[in-house]
Parts: C-alpha cells; sequence; structure tokens
C-alpha cells in the first residue's frame, strides 16, 4: 500500500512520523542508541500511538517503562506522563533522558575524569615497551594475542604475548571492587547464571580495578547530573569491558570468503563467557561511550531538560506533567485516581521472553541500587524464584483491571505484546472478562528498530510484536470510529476478541 493511501484524520503531528516508520522504524540513533536494553521499542511506535489517541495535556501511563524512551515522545507532544517500573536502572535510564547535562559540561567532566585515572589505567595495559594495549585475546585461561592501537606513526600490531604482559595480568587478578555492591545471581541456564556466580567471573581482575577507579572517581562528582550522566555512561560499556565479548573467526565462512582475521565481537544477551573472548582497555570503552553520548545531546533536537517528579500526585496537583516511579506498577497504580488516564500504552514483560531484572543485576550493582526480584513481572527459569506462567498470568490480571479503573471512558489501553506460547496469553485473552466496560478493539504488527537486541534470542525466538488496542467503552460508535481510524493500516486485523 502506498504511504499517501494511509490517511488519518485526527492529529496534525502525524505527518510527521510517517506510516512506514511505524511498521519497519529506522536503527536506533543518538539518545536511542546510548543504552542496550532488551526489548527496547522504537520511537516511532510511541510517537504514532500517543498523537493517534491522546491530545496535549491528556495523561498518558506506561507502566513498564524499560528503556525509558517513551518519556521524550510524550513530554515532546505535551502531554502529561507516569512512568514506571520496578528496575532502578530503568528509571535512573530514563531521568537521563530528562535532564541531560549540556554536552560542553560533560566534556570538561570527562576531561576531569580522564587526568584523574587514565595514568593509573595505562600502567595495568602497558607493555614492555611502554606501548598501550587495547584489546587481549584470551582462550579460557590463556592469553593468545594483543592488539595495540596505531600511535606515534605506528600501525595497528598485533603481538604474541611476553612474560611481561602475563605478570602485569597477575598483578590485579584478585582484585575485588570496593564501589560496586554484591551481584546477586540465581540458578537460570538460560541467561548462563548460577547463584555462585560472582563479578570475578565476569570480568578480570585488571578490568574491575580499572571499573572501580572509574566509578570511585564518578561517584565523588557533586553535580547530580554529571554523576549520573557518567555512571550511566559507565553501565552502557560494562558489557564491552567484561568476558563475555566474543571474538569472530568465521566472519565469511559460508560465503567461502573467510578473511582468516579474529574480530572483536559484542556482548550478547544473557552472561555467557566464551571460550574464546577479547579483554578490551576499559578506558577505551569509557571514552567510546562518552563520545557517543556527547554527539546525541549535541544533535538533540528540543529541549535537553524536562522538569519531572517522582511522586506520580504531583502530575495531578501541581504544574508538573511529568512523574517517574520506580517500583511495583500495581503499587504504584493504586495511589492513582479512577478514570484519570486518556492512553495506558505499555509494553509489559512478555511471558518468559526476558527475566529484566536478572540481566540487568551487573548495571544495578553498578549504581549500588538494590532490586525487589519479588515484584517482578515475568517467568523466569530460575525455579528457586517461583516466577511460574500462573503466578504470571495472575500478576498481568490483577494489573489489567487496576488499568480498566484508573481509564477514562473511552481511553484505550495499547498493549505491545507476543509470546510464543498460548498460555502466555491468557490473561490478554480474558481482559474483557475481568475488566469491565473495556473493549477489544483490534491489532496489528510492529516489526523491531533494524539492528535492535531482539526479545528473544533461543531457537525459533519471535521476531515481531503486535499492538493490541482495547478501549474502555460502552458505545459501539467509539470502537468503529477507532477501527476506522486503525483499519487503513497494512496487516490491521479488527475483531470482537482477542481470542
Ligand atoms: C518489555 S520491557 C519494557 C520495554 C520498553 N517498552 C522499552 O521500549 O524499552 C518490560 C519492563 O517491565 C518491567 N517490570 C517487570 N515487572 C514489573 C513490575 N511489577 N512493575 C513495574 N515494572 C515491571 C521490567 O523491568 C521491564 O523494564
Amino acid at each position: 500500500m502506498k504511504n499517501e493511501q494511509l490517511k488519518f484524520d485526527f492529529d496534525p503531528r502525524f505527518s510527521e512520523v510517517p506510516i512506514h516508520s511505524v511498521l519497519k522504524p529506522n536503527a536506533y540513533k543518538g539518545l536511542a542508541g546510548f543504552h542496550k536494553y532488551w526489548g527496547k521499542k522504537p520511537t516511532e511506535c510511541w510517537n504514532f500511538l500517543i498523537t493517534q489517541l491522546t491530545r496535549e495535556n491528556e495523561l498518558v501511563i506506561d507502566p513498564f517503562l524499560g528503556s525509558g524512551l517513551i518519556t521524550r515522545e510524550a513530554a515532546d507532544l505535551k502531554r502529561r506522563f507516569i512512568g514506571i517500573d520496578i528496575n532502578p536502572f530503568s528509571v535512573e535510564l530514563t531521568k537521563l533522558f530528562m535532564e541531560l547535562p549540556q554536552a560542553n559540561e560533560y566534556k570538561k567532566a570527562l576531561a576531569a575524569l580522564r587526568d584523574e585515572v587514565k595514568h593509573e589505567i595505562d600502567a595495568c595495559y602497558m607493555l614492555s615497551d611502554g606501548r598501550i594495549a587495547s584489546h587481549y585475546l584470551w582462550e579460557g585461561d590463556s592469553l593468545k594475542l594483543i592488539w595495540c592501537k596505531p600511535c606515534n606513526g605506528r600501525k595497528k600490531e598485533e603481538l604474541p604475548p611476553s612474560e611481561f604482559d602475563v605478570e602485569l595480568f597477575q598483578k590485579h587478578s584478585r582484585y575485588q571492587p570496593e564501589n560496586m555492591r554484591a551481584l546477586s545471581f540465581f540458578d537460570n541456564s538460560r541467561i548462563n547464571t548460577s547463584k555462585n556466580l560472582t563479578i570475578n567471573d565476569l570480568f578480570t581482575g585488571r578490568a574491575l580495578r580499572n571499573i572501580d577507579s572509574i566509578l570511585y572517581s564518578v561517584k565523588k562528582h557533586s553535580d547530580i547530573l554529571l554523576r549520573r550522566a557518567l555512571s550511566l555512561t559507565l553501565t552502557a560499556s560494562l558489557g564491552q569491558m567484561s568476558n563475555m565479548v566474543f571474538a569472530v573467526t568465521h566472519r565469511g565462512k559460508t560465503s567461502g570468503r573467510n578473511s582468516g582475521k579474529t574480530e572483536v565481537g559484542s556482548w550478547v544477551i544473557g552472561y555467557w563467557r566464551p571460550k574464546l573472548h577479547f579483554e578490551i582497555n576499559v578506558w577505551n570503552c569509557f571514552e567510546n561511550k562518552a563520545k557517543k553520548l556527547i554527539k546525541a545531546i549535541s544533535e538533540l533536537n528540543g529541549s535537553t531538560s524536562v522538569r519531572y517528579s517522582e511522586n506520580v500526585s504531583d502530575v495531578f496537583n501541581t504544574d508538573v506533567k511529568i512523574a517517574l516511579s520506580e517500583g511495583d506498577a500495581k503499587s504504584v497504580f493504586a495511589q492513582l485516581p479512577d478514570s484519570c488516564a486518556r492512553l495506558i500504552l505499555t509494553d509489559p514483560p512478555h511471558g518468559d521472553r526476558i527475566p529484566y531484572l536478572e540481566l540487568s543485576e551487573m548495571w544495578n550493582s553498578v549504581l549500588g541500587k538494590p532490586v525487589d526480584f519479588e515484584q517482578e513481572i515475568v517467568i523466569s527459569n530460575a525455579k528457586e524464584r517461583g516466577k511460574t506462567t500462573e503466578n504470571y498470568n495472575e500478576s498481568i490480571s490483577e494489573f489489567l483491571v487496576e488499568c480498566g479503573r484508573v481509564m477514562t471512558n473511552d481511553g484505550c489501553l495499547a498493549i505491545i505484546f507476543n509470546a510464543k506460547k498460548k498460555d502466555h496469553w491468557n490473561s490478554l485473552e480474558s481482559i474483557e472478562k475481568i475488566t469491565p466496560g473495556l473493549r477489544y478493539a483490534g491489532c496489528f504488527p510492529m516489526n523491531y528498530s533494524a539492528g535492535s537486541v531482539v526479545q528473544d534470542n533461543r531457537k525459533g525466538g519471535l521476531k515481531q510484536d503486535y499492538i493490541l488496542l482495547f478501549c474502555k467503552t460502552d458505545s459501539e460508535k467509539k470502537i468503529s470510529e477507532i477501527r476506522r481510524k486503525f483499519s487503513s493500516l497494512p496487516n490491521w486485523k479488527d475483531g470482537s476478541s482477542l481470542q
């Protein structure tokens, strides 16, 4: 279908988000690409649904915030907004998006940090000739190769390790970090964790020493915005600093054009420690991420600072338009009045696809944040957590009832969802029974952003989500209006019930 055939009559701002980019979004760029988050949804989709289903100043709620990208869209579109997530990391990242430091202030802070720690960090990666190593290739416990970045007119070099290099590595091998809180893992083979897994399994002692030294200096920063931005720069680069960066040796093998070169891969979902892996210079990882953030802030269209509160009632009682709350969605909803939200637009945990808190443990440890595993809505392979399908469906159902209560009449609930197993859909399928007044309007499929991290990397994992639309109304006219509006979307499916 041609783009010009797709006509929506609701809000003139819609023209700014072409329909093809809603259905097949662009890759994450700028701020959206700064930090990894599993199941991050494209900003085009947030913008489209908010403009279609609400007007300025109306209240939008996302109870499962994740990466928090929706918050900037809501703020830019001048909607009131409440964002909630149980993951302290998510709320911290969203706060960064709301109140970014000025690019030049962040640059200055980075330069000061460099002056304070770079010299010591360099000493940990120094070769016998005084050059600084950028990468070490390990096969299990055996050091195979060292790379040096080009410098002083010399090209990038690959060197065999010497005794000097091995001794330097061993000097820090038992390092215990002082500035991160201890990690808490469960036996979960799906994400390669066990109760006994420690930080020293994930990083070399040398990497931990250097991460700790950056963290020590960052924590001393008196400016909260810079402290947050630098801490999140560290969490954003943590994966590449770990023992979880695989080495690519087979590129082009299937096409018969294998160059024989070893390339640097990236940290993937979970805590898999590949036998053949790279140890990368911690400062280089940090500085590369910092440069990305500087670029993103400098290129930003719109304000770097949006006022927000941590108290949801401020959205009703004061002129603050945005509230961000860390906690369990159902408990935070209990603080909200009836019939206040025009749109609940959300992407809840999809069955057993991603155990968010278990995966974010490394980041929350750097941020020094405690985590409430108990209240997470998820199905986890970690048996000890007791996060079963029944308990997941029960929590989602209770939550949906609360959604019905806080929605205005004629308000909408847009849920982004997909799950392979039928019983992970149970609570959504019975939504109309458990939530009086809520009616299913229809759904359409949405692809992930190009190049994004997939929700599910298991064999046969799903590569697409559905946007399911419900409306709180007893008017047939209202439901028909929504169906008419969305029916020009390719693959829109309306129906009288989700089943
Ligand atoms: C699918 S992700 C959201 C991804 C997000 N839409 C994005 O674009 O990045 C689901 C989120 O639900 C959060 N979550 C899980 N249980 C929760 C609970 N009880 N209350 C609030 N948030 C919860 C997880 O921490 C996770 O961030």
